[in-house]
């Protein structure tokens, strides 16, 4: 996810778009620019800077750009490390076109081969860079608006672009389809944003583009249009929300934001790796599939949440594809004698890919002879670039200190690597992938339907906040399930909470068991389900208070706890992807209902970069 800004008017451009660029931090801040048209000259002046958005300020500290329309960018890097080469804007051969882009250009490959045909010079290894050169391509004696569209009519994937060019220096060019883009209507000006947050301080007045709509503004005129060239008419909205609301988009807490866009970054995670013909597509995995067929074992390494991704990838691995696959804590792995080799796949997984105890836990790896694969969200951070392969998670920034989103997004970049897997191994019969794609395509809707009971689910919350301790229960793929529950718990609400096989409740955890503990029983349809039953039998029996999830119409579960919060059937590997959004809200409404602070609770870190 990445953050874009423009404006058109009469007053200094420079300072309003680096403003709007840091309301917009929390999408991306790995590398920024900007690029305002000089007038006199027209050309699209351009800086652009690595890191954080303060590196761009201090560089036009130094060397500032003056001029009334411009175009700014901070980057969530998807394709090309977050170097300043691959900072947007980008401009086309002739630097008369300047170009800020949020989204992922799918086919981007074919068309920079087809236009460094043509003689087109390329600065960077993004797929953005792609587009300015296809408007450069057609914008000849047309307006900047229908190269603009003759140029988006040729790439797939998602995009929000925001546009200036030396031949209409009072022109502002926006167009969006899959990536958000607004318009802020001004007083003799007009700007665009990716998100309200960066231009509420100058109007209210908000126009929400559309799939496929394009934007034309000049100072004093605001028109839109489709691809094709049709007039549409649409209306501003006034958005009464302040500039913090804004960047939770309406949300109280970045958390609940996060757990509220899992459904879509799953779903947008599965259309980016499933190929038409129902093929799981790993171009950038980086491990020769000789290799991948020959491998012996594979060894999991993580940390909190997403060691607990980790231990179900365990069970998808193993079903799926057959190999022993081991699972340590990063701290713990690090310091074994580790019997790994050339044959061993090491799987990495991380969130920000800078936790200390998992970097030095594939150094020791490596210098076994394994190979290794990251699953991690930040693109060109340290774990990606010690890793042999890896696989993104594209679950743009998380802001929550507690994992949410990169958790779900983690579970499903497992499933489908345990589905490529199984099929270069020859394992599972295609049918059999067609079949589970299919299953985990359901999952997304599915999730919308828990969500849609967020009341009911803060209700159970709030009649459970007085506890004083939480114990979890789980079995087979949602034992982790009880262990992730009772870390969303822990660290944001600081109730001691404790994740347990249920299995193991007689062998200890069930002296535990009195009026005064609240249990958390995941209880889904599944092979373990009687099991569970028995389980909250014999908690019931020494008046444990029970909260249940169980899966829709299960009215025994009902009769037996008193506290049952419901999820859609679905497919039992994949039932962690459903159960966790009970136990991540349940965790949020507790602790807000305890005051605590749910963004940034205490004593954490979003990222653990030190031992
Ligand atoms: C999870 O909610 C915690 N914030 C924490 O356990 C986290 O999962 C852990 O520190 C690992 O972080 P990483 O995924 O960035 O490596």
């Amino acid at each position: 996810m990445c953050g874009i800004v423009g404006y058109i008017g009469e007053r200094p451009a420079q300072g309003m778009l680096l403003t709007g660029l840091k309301r917009l931090e929390y999408r991306g801040y790995d590398s920024s620019g900007i690029a305002v048209i000089i007038p006199g000259k027209n050309t699209p002046s351009v800086r652009k800077a690595s890191g954080k958005i303060s590196a761009l300020e201090k560089l036009l500290k130094a060397r500032g750009l003056k001029g009334s329309v411009g175009i700014a960018h901070t980057r969530w890097a998807t394709h090309g490390a977050p170097t300043r080469a691959n900072a947007h804007p980008h401009t086309d051969c002739e630097n008369e076109i300047a170009l800020v882009h949020n989204g992922i250009i799918e086919n981007y490959e074919v068309l920079r081969a087809q236009l460094l045909k043509e003689g087109h010079l390329f600065r960077s290894q993004t797929d953005t860079e792609v587009i300015v050169h296809l408007i450069e391509k057609f914008y000849k004696n047309i307006p900047l608006e229908d190269a603009v569209r003759k140029a988006l009519k040729l790439v797939t994937g998602s995009f929000a672009i925001a546009v200036i060019a030396k031949q209409e220096p009072d022109k502002l060019v926006g167009a969006r389809s899959g990536s958000p883009l607004i318009v802020g209507v001004g007083k003799g000006e007009n700007f665009l944003a990716s998100d309200a947050p960066a231009i509420l301080e100058h109007t209210k007045e908000i126009i929400f583009l559309e799939e496929n709509e394009v934007a034309v503004l000049s100072k004093g005129s605001c028109a839109i249009m489709d691809l094709n060239g049709k007039a549409v008419i649409r209306d501003a909205v006034r958005l009464n929300w302040d500039i913090e609301q804004a960047q939770k988009q309406g949300y109280k807490h970045f958390m609940l934001k996060e757990i509220n866009e899992q459904p879509r970054i799953i779903e947008a995670l599965l259309d980016l790796r499933i190929q038409k013909d129902s093929r799981v597509f790993f171009k950038e995995q980086g491990i020769a599939l000789e290799k991948l067929k020959n491998i012996k074992s594979i060894f999991i390494v993580a940390c909190g949440t997403a060691y607990h991704a980790g231990l179900v990838g365990k069970y998808a691995l193993e079903s799926l594809c057959k190999i022993p696959t081991y699972i340590d804590v990063s701290s713990e792995f690090r310091y074994r004698d580790l019997l790994i080799d050339e044959n061993t796949l090491v799987l990495a997984i991380s969130q920000s890919g800078e936790t200390a105890d998992t970097l030095a836990g594939i150094r020791e790896a490596k210098k076994l002879g394994a190979s290794v694969i990251s699953i991690c969200n930040v693109l060109g951070s340290t774990l990606t670039r010690e890793s042999d392969g890896v696989i993104y998670t594209h679950a743009g920034p998380e802001i929550g200190v507690a994992s949410t989103k990169a958790y779900t997004a983690q579970l499903t970049a497992i499933y489908l690597f345990a589905f490529y897997l199984a099929e270069v191994r020859d394992i599972v019969p295609q049918n059999k992938i067609n079949k589970l794609i299919e299953e985990l395509r359901d999952i997304p809707a599915k999730q919308e339907e828990i969500l849609k009971n967020q009341d009911t689910i803060a209700r159970v919350s709030h009649r459970h906040s007085h506890f004083g301790s939480f114990l979890y229960l789980g079995r087979n793929v949602n034992y982790p399930s009880a262990l992730e529950g009772a870390l969303k718990l822990k660290e944001i609400s600081y109730i001691p909470a404790e994740g347990y096989a249920a299995g193991e409740m007689k062998h200890g955890p069930i002296a535990l068991i009195d009026e005064y503990r609240a249990v958390v029983c995941i209880a889904p349809e599944s092979k373990v389900y009687e099991k569970m039953v028995s389980n909250i039998q014999e908690i019931r029996s020494r008046c444990g208070k029970i909260i249940a999830i169980a899966t829709e119409g299960d009215a025994n579960i009902k009769e037996l706890t008193g506290e049952v919060i419901y999820i859609p059937k679905c497919n039992e590997l994949f039932s962690p992807l459903l159960v966790v959004l009970p136990l991540q809200l349940l965790a949020y409404h507790i602790a807000v209902k305890r005051g605590c602070d749910v963004d940034q609770p205490r004593n954490l870190a979003k990222s653990v970069t030190v031992e």
